[in-house]
């Protein structure tokens, strides 16, 4: 059934709208080339050894790369970081990083400069996740901001927000 007629996805849609997760860019490189999506379905999965896993949709630009690779790097983006969300729905493939400040990592995948925390990965599984795949990756390289106190930029009711507001 399409989702577009379907009234349980849309429901699905809206209480999932509610949640509030940081948004992150992922990332990951072929022919030394960078490429990415941004993602909110990051989690923790396991400290030993160091796992956490991304949902990607398979018709992401970056799904097949993440695949072919075996790597990808998940940076966390600060609220400064707003326009790095914006660049990657505005441009496609490596032109989203044009501008951007960032380095290659240890698994080579791109890590950007300024996000609060960037998990550079390799992947050690992927499991079917129906129009997603769930890449579980292994962290083999942690790089953190230099502020401990940097703001995160979040998503949450389809619009940005961040941690700035601390809760008394
Ligand atoms: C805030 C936000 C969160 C997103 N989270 C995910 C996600 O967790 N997984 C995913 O596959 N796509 C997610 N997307 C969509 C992708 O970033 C991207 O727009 C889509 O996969 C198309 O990418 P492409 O132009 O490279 O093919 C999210 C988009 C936004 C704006």
């Amino acid at each position: 059934m399409s989702t577009d007629t379907n009234p349980q996805a849309d429901l699905f849609r809206n209480a999932m709208a509610r949640f509030t997760n940081g948004v992150t860019a992922v990332t990951t490189t072929e022919n030394r080339l960078p490429f990415g999506l941004i993602a909110t379905s990051v989690c923790s999965l396991s400290a030993d050894p160091p796992t956490l896993l991304v949902c990607v949709n398979r018709s992401a630009s970056a799904h097949d790369v993440i695949a072919r690779s075996g790597v990808f790097a998940v940076n966390l983006l600060s609220a400064e970081q707003k326009d790095v969300a914006q660049r990657f729905a505005e441009l496609k493939g490596s032109e989203r990083f044009d501008l951007m400040r960032w380095t290659t990592g240890k698994s080579g995948a791109p890590i950007l400069i300024d996000s609060v925390v960037a998990l550079d990965c390799k992947v050690l599984a992927k499991h079917n996740g129906y129009s997603h795949t769930i890449f579980v990756g292994e962290i083999i390289a942690t790089k953190v901001h230099a502020d401990p106190a940097a703001s995160c930029l979040l998503w949450h009711r389809r619009s940005f927000a961040s941690t700035a507001l601390e809760v008394r």
